[in-house]
């Protein structure tokens, strides 16, 4: 996967900007607030269709401005794509593949794949499950974009069941219609999350050996909300589960199980690292995340994604940093710093730095 083009219309900061970067390395470079990471932001857009910092359109277009545009002309599997995302202000957007319109998500999602690794990483380690869920998430809905319509779907059924269950009325065949959905939803994405989770599992044992040279052990374990086995059974176990409670839910007027209560555990050496891991091992936690991420697109896909590195090179220390800049050799790379430090003297490195949301050299 690579990055050919991208042109900005009213996005953030931008005015107008057209970035070519080349097929290995690129720093983008400049003092504070100057529209670096915007850049890479606009980038991994395309890939998870939405910002890894606003939620709302409003904050991407540029001030006093009426719409955002944002256009990427890239290279999967050799095959040259140009995707065109427009945001309006009223939280509608509207898309374009190769010059034709598009109407759904889920015929963007996965055409581009990125990974991103940002400060804001260490949000899926400190806050709460949904922030695991959304990077699981996230991460299959770049490969499958089955998966991505199911849970689109299962969030739809989902809000149409807590909305019954917060109203008066005899509405118990109807929940029993719901159920059956979330049910048949359900264990297909548990389905996915498990064969994802099991994925990864079996590179992060060797990767956090290599990355911090101990011995320490690093799990990774899915806490779903029914015992993991073939697909049809967990359907079944699923329903069981929401007969169950199903009254209680009608009296506590609320959904109270499923898979948006799941999550993923971290442990080193036995102790939950969310708890007890220090800085240094909770990035060391991230940098395994993200590097097992873009090997499982690499697996699903045969290509390497388009990694950004958002300023996080600076965080790491001398070892994990090396580890890292050894990893990400030969695929294409977006990097984000405040100075240029040794990649000045980096070779198949191109230098972009940027003032002022404009490229200066
Ligand atoms: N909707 C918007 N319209 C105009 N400008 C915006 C908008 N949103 C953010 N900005 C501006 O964009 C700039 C921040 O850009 P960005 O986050 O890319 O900075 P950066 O170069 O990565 O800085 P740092 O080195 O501090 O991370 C800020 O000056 C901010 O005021
Ligand atoms: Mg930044």
């Amino acid at each position: 996967m690579f990055v050919k083009k991208l042109i900005l219309k009213n996005y953030r900061n931008y005015e107008d900007l057209v970035f070519e970067p080349e097929r290995e390395t690129n720093l983008i470079y400049g003092k504070n607030g100057q529209g670096k990471t915007n850049i890479v932001e606009a980038i991994n857009f395309f890939a998870s269709l939405r910002s890894h910092r606003v939620s709302k359109h409003r904050d991407l277009i540029k001030y006093d401005e009426e719409f955002a545009s944002l256009t990427l002309i890239f290279e999967n599997n050799e095959r040259e794509f140009e995707a065109k995302i427009t945001l309006l202000p009223d939280e509608r957007r509207k898309m374009e593949l190769n010059g034709s319109k598009i109407l759904k998500n889920s015929e963007l999602i996965g055409l581009f794949n990125a990974v991103m690794f940002s400060p804001e990483d260490f949000l899926i380690i400190k806050e709460g499950p949904s922030e695991r869920r959304r990077y699981i998430d996230i991460a299959i809905s770049q490969v499958k974009p089955n998966y991505f319509n199911t849970l689109v779907e299962y969030n739809k059924v989902l809000k149409m069941k807590n909305k019954i269950l917060k109203e008066e009325g005899n509405y118990s065949e109807l929940i029993d219609v719901y159920n059956e959905k979330l049910a048949s939803l359900g264990g297909d994405i548990i389905f996915y999350r498990n064969k994802y989770i099991e994925f990864i599992k079996t590179l992060t044992d060797k990767l956090h050996r290599e990355i911090t040279l101990s011995l320490d052990k690093f799990e990774i374990k899915y806490e779903s909300c029914i015992p993991v086995s073939d697909r049809r059974s967990m359907q079944k176990e699923y329903l069981k589960k929401l007969n169950k409670i199903k009254s209680k839910e009608i009296f506590g007027r609320t959904s109270l199980f499923g898979i948006q209560r799941e999550d993923i555990g971290f442990f080193i050496n036995g102790n939950r690292v969310r708890e007890f891991a220090s800085q240094g091992q909770q990035r060391t936690v991230i940098l395994i995340l993200r590097l097992t991420q873009a090997e499982y697109i690499k697996e699903i896909k045969g290509e390497y994604p388009v990694l950004l590195l958002d300023d996080i090179l600076s965080e790491l220390d001398s070892e994990r940093r090396k580890y890292l800049l050894n990893e990400i050799r030969n695929k294409q790379v977006i990097i984000t710093s405040t100075d240029k430090g040794s990649f000045a003297r980096r070779k198949n490195t191109k230098l972009i730095h940027i003032d002022n949301a404009k490229i200066v050299t």
